[in-house]
């Protein structure tokens, strides 16, 4: 069952959304080697609470972080440890932050001081195909569409789409319907409609597409053992381009401030209603 959301609900939504975008900001000024993904967890859940919100994560199903730390070969749902972060390894951070009984969905990969290029080359693409995604999630459309924009993008440039993890729904729950694949054919799927909230979230490996879970039930790595990247939004379906809930923005913020590269993409959705 899809539920289209009020516009109330909506801006409720919003706001969780730009609380879990900080939250990664927060996380951000941490990455450095030398520091432990224990300690990013503890950033990112202090700040949750401190701003009023519940890390949606913590507890879900018996996870046991406010993050899920996705280190190199990790695809998804790592736990938080105490492994120390060294120079050349990429991390990503998923996090959902509920906030006044509505959630948001942002992950976020960094690069650990200087990564390798082809590394940095899996990252970039990755990035890139979220906003593929999203600008192929207009009203009207179907989320085959997402899935194939995605995919193709990836695969054209010689990476892998994870088949077993999908996007979502995304509303009271931080998993509703419809699913949103990586991978599929155009023009097959539930109909977009606008007041959708979905989820988009590219996992792409640089190796081949196969997965392994750990016996925890949980940890997801490449077979391979190669690197994996995940970035992620948070979309509301609108007439035309889709509105980005959640934003890069704080996160791009501390990375220039840090003299990294942002990798910014550029994304222009006209408000709905706003006159052009
Ligand atoms: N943030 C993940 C997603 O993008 C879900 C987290 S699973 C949990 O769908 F168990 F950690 F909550
Ligand atoms: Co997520
Ligand atoms: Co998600």
């Amino acid at each position: 069952m899809i539920y289209l959301k009020t516009a109330v609900e909506i801006e409720k939504t919003r706001r969780a959304c730009d609380l879990v975008s900080r939250t990664l900001a927060e996380v951000a000024k941490e990455v450095r080697p030398g520091v432990t993904t224990r300690h990013l967890d503890n950033v990112a859940r202090e700040f949750i609470l401190d701003n009023g919100g519940k890390p949606a994560c913590l507890g879900y199903g018996g996870f046991p972080g406010t993050l899920c730390i996705e280190v190199n070969e990790t695809v998804v749902h790592g736990f938080p440890s105490g492994y120390t972060l060294r120079e050349g390894d990429i991390i990503g951070t998923d996090c959902v932050v509920e906030l006044d009984g509505y959630n948001g969905d942002t992950c976020y990969t960094f690069a650990v001081g200087e990564v390798d290029d082809k590394v940095k080359a899996l990252l970039r693409t990755t990035k890139e195909s979220l906003y593929e995604g999203i600008m192929a999630a207009r009203g009207g459309k179907r989320v085959g569409d997402i899935s194939n924009a995605v995919q193709t993008y990836c695969e054209r440039r010689g990476y892998s789409v994870v088949r077993e993890m999908c996007g979502h729904g995304i509303g009271k729950s931080m998993h509703e319907d419809p699913e949103v694949p990586n991978y599929g054919r155009r023009g097959i799927g539930p109909v977009l409609k606008p007041n959708m909230l979905i989820c988009i979230e590219p996992m792409i490996n640089l190796g081949s597409k196969n997965i392994v879970i750990e016996r925890d039930g949980w940890q997801c790595r490449t077979r391979d053992r190669k690197p994996s990247a995940h970035f992620e939004h948070t979309i509301c379906i609108t007439d035309e381009l889709p509105e980005i809930l959640t934003t890069f923005d704080y996160v791009e913020e501390v990375l220039r401030s840090r003299g990294e590269d942002p990798m910014h993409i550029e994304y222009i959705a006209e408000p709905q209603g706003s006159e052009s």
